[in-house]
């Protein structure tokens, strides 16, 4: 088992990574306070692991909270669920709150965890490649609304984030590769030879490689885990872990919560990120094509969808959470591993980037 550590003053936690970590009765109890434990998941990770994370919690009173699946469910509605669970069963503030899901699991009980008797115990155990490598460390708690992604929501850290990669082997396909669109973000953003590493490992990666996986998690969380303690509530370095981010959520909030995952959507959105640091003579030719073919080699989409207008992106974008007095910035690239956010561009480069033609960039990139 590897652990890192969140430095964030008093409220430091650690990272467990390694295989089998659902089984560490220990290591739970260890963040444990009282003896209430609830458990909130959801109708498909259930079935796989709630039995196994109950068998690590004998001798404590465990309440489950069994969410409908799915980021359509991100809402108030859904996370009144969680509050019907904790009152239902008169959990005190003594409880602890355990996440046992992906990134929309994980973001909701956190939230629950934030505002239950104005704050309870908190422990993330996420069980997506995504939640692995970004949404569990971090603090960022919330739903979405129907006019903007993750626009409610709190800062709150967990006691601790237990990550068994074993979980990875029942994952589908397609959600191991959105988790990789958050992996290779990390190499754009703050360490470019992680994307050396990436592009020899890709293989490995996508055939659920338990070392690849390992290694990749590790190297991501400690990304994340430098950028969080350096800037836990976002005034500067930490809107860096957005890059494809605000061209994402405009996707995901216009084609409807679900429809494209939000690793699908962050890929396309990079794409369109290192389009623009280009077209803004940031980054060569090269660079960004390296870029797009790495998401590419991830089976992730680069195109964004063909009934968006650069008049859809600019409506979702105005309410993105880095515009600050109504003006939008953006995380781009400088080069690749050093990005910047900025407002410092001219409006016909950001509209010409919203509307160039991707399909023949792919194109031209597989000829
Ligand atoms: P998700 O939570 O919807 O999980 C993806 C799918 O995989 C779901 O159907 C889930 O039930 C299923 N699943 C989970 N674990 C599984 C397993 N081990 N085996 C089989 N199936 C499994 O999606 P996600 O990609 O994990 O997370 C996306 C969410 O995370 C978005 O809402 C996004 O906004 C949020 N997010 C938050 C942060 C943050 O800092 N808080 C960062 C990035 C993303
Ligand atoms: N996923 C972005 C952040 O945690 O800041």
């Amino acid at each position: 088992m590897q652990t890192l550590q969140v430095d964030l003053g008093e409220r430091t936690y650690p990272i467990y990574i390694g295989s089998g970590l659902m089984a560490r009765a220990d290591l739970l109890a260890a963040h444990i306070v009282g003896r209430q434990v609830a458990i909130v998941t959801n109708e498909t990770v259930a079935p796989l692991y709630l039995q196994a994370l109950k068998q690590s919690l004998a001798g404590y009173s465990v309440t489950e909270v069994i969410l409908p699946d799915g980021e359509a469910f991100k809402n108030w509605e859904t996370l009144q669920l969680i509050f019907d669970g904790l009152l239902g069963a008169r959990h005190d503030r003594r409880t602890t709150v355990i996440a046992l899901g992906g990134g929309v699991i994980g973001d909701m009980a956190g939230f629950a965890a934030a505002c239950y008797q104005r704050g309870v115990n908190f422990i993330q155990v996420p069980t997506t490649l995504l939640s692995q490598v970004d949404s569990s460390v971090g603090g960022k708690t919330g739903i979405n609304h129907p006019l903007g992604k993750n626009m409610v929501g709190a800062f709150y850290q967990p006691q601790a984030v237990l990550i068994d990669t074993q979980s990875l082997t029942t994952l589908p396909a397609r959600e191991l590769s959105a988790g990789l669109a958050e992996v290779i973000k990390y190499g754009l953003i703050c360490d470019e030879p992680f994307l050396t590493w990436l592009e020899e490992n890709m293989q490995a990666l996508l055939s659920l490689d338990q070392q690849a996986l390992t290694t990749a998690i590790e190297r991501s969380c400690a990304a994340k885990a430098r950028i969080v303690a350096a800037d836990e509530r976002e005034n500067g370095v930490r809107a860096t872990l957005n890059l494809g981010h605000t061209f994402g959520h405009a996707i995901e909030t216009e084609q409807g919560y679900g429809v494209w995952l939000h690793g699908e959507a962050v890929a396309a959105g990079t794409a369109m990120a290192l389009e623009m640091s280009h077209r803004l003579g940031w980054i060569t030719e090269a660079e960004r094509n390296r870029g797009i073919r790495l998401l590419i080699a991830a089976n992730l989409p680069v195109v964004p969808p063909k009934d968006m207008t650069p008049e859809h992106f600019l409506q979702h974008m105005a309410v993105d959470k880095k515009v600050l007095d109504g003006q939008l910035r953006l995380v781009l690239l400088r080069d690749l591993g050093d990005a910047l956010v900025t407002s410092e561009f001219a409006h016909e480069i950001l509209h010409a980037t919203l509307g160039a033609d991707y399909v023949a960039l792919v194109n031209q990139l597989e000829n």
